[in-house]
């Protein structure tokens, strides 16, 4: 069926900043400030909020605990595929306002099976149903992740699914755990998975970024049947971080020509949501990164910034509003062009013809030369001198 004619199916935002993301260098946080973002993410729209490893620390305890109380959302909570670390979710999330969420997870891959756990596949699949019934006993919503389940065997990985649904879970997540699946091979894993499983629960994607496909690879599992994608504002997370909550929301947003998904998620709050995180960890994004970084929206090339003049959409695919940057940035540069320098002299209130104009081009770009960007005070200098040569005064 071409995609334009289907109903957009929903795909689940399940945020894990406060898990996956504060696990990375540098970027843990404190019970106040998870607080502080947790509200920031129920107002943007997240499904699910991962908030804390409960078993890890009591921090880690108090802070699910906290943002379950105080957050309208749905709080999920992570634990091992045993009794200690189920209970002690449990325990965390008792008082939740929404419905909340046991996130048990098991390695599946035989490199994990052989190395870290030292136990049999048949052990592995026995202790994850196990896991996941106690978790029902706590928690209408359960949910399993095969831990490496990229690298799973796809035989295996979908006994596992079936049988863990058998226990109660109602999402099964199939984590590339280590960022080694590339799109068309993680995609195909995933069909396999939702194809085996049917309506019985949601696929769920987990994807790293060691390769920097996370967010290619959640996009071919969704393309592939994975109705939840496991995401972080700004992409943080463990070593080179996790699909990025931004930029896979605004695939589907922005190519929904391609791509029948819906999300929840109200994208003007996407930019704010990535700068409070920035604020909270000290820690930022690079000025490349799509949607949220500082030259997202910045056109310093000449013929760009000439196109952007004219019309926004020759340069633009986003209108940066839309996820809550303010406006686009035409920065001076030596790259720069008559048409954006001639906008800006207006901007600034001042007032050159023609012949001034062009007499102030050739100064700029001799002085963009120099040096890395010209400041709207050095524009108003040059302007100044350019008039004092040819005898006049400026606005
Ligand atoms: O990367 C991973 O496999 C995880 C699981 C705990 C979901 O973070
Ligand atoms: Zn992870």
């Amino acid at each position: 069926m071409p995609s334009s004619s289907r109903t957009p199916d929903k795909v689940h935002i399940f945020d894990t900043t406060l898990r996956d993301g504060e696990q990375a260098p540098g970027c843990s946080m404190n019970i106040p400030e998870k607080l502080r973002l947790a509200h920031k993410l129920a107002d943007l729209g997240v499904d699910v909020l991962e908030a804390g490893f409960p078993i890890a620390s009591v921090g880690d305890f108090e802070a699910v605990q906290k943002v379950g109380r105080e957050v309208p959302v749905r709080v999920a909570a992570l634990a091992r595929s045993t009794a200690l670390d189920i209970e002690r979710a449990a325990r965390a999330l008792e008082g939740a306002q929404k419905a909340p969420r046991i996130h048990v997870f098991l390695a599946t891959s035989d490199i994990h099976l052989k190395y870290k756990l030292k136990k049999t596949r048949e052990q592995v699949l026995e202790d994850a149903a196990a896991g996941v019934a106690l978790a029902r006993k706590y928690v209408g919503d359960v949910e399993f992740s095969a831990e490496d389940g990229g690298r799973t065997s796809a035989d295996y990985l979908i006994q596992v699914a079936k049988a863990v649904v058998a226990a109660g879970a109602s999402t099964v997540n199939v984590p590339d755990t280590v960022g080694y699946g590339i799109p068309e091979e993680y995609g195909a894993l995933i069909g396999q998975v939702a194809r085996a499983l049917g309506p019985s629960a949601i696929v769920s994607v987990h994807c790293h970024n060691d390769l920097g496909l996370a967010v290619a690879n959640s996009l071919a599992a969704v393309q592939n049947g994975a109705r939840q994608v496991e995401c972080t504002v700004n992409g943080i997370g463990e070593r080179a971080g996790n699909c990025s909550l931004e930029e896979i929301v605004m695939v589907l947003k922005t190519r929904a020509d391609r791509l029948p998904f819906t999300t929840g998620v109200k994208t003007e709050q996407l930019f704010p949501a990535s700068q409070l995180l920035t604020e909270i960890i000290g820690v930022g994004v690079q000025p490349n990164k799509a949607i949220v970084g500082r030259n997202a929206f910045a056109h310093e090339a000449g013929i760009h910034q000439d196109g952007y003049l004219k019309e926004r959409t020759t340069y633009e695919i986003i209108d940066p509003q839309s996820v809550g940057v303010p406006e686009s940035r035409l920065v001076l540069g030596k790259h720069s062009g008559r048409h954006a320098l001639k906008v800006r002299v207006s901007d600034l209130g001042l007032s050159l013809d023609k012949e001034q104009l062009d007499e102030l081009y050739t100064r700029f770009s001799a002085l963009a030369d120099t040096k890395k960007g010209i400041t709207d005070q050095e524009i108003r200098s040059l302007a100044q001198d350019v008039v004092g040569n040819f005898g006049r005064k400026i606005a």
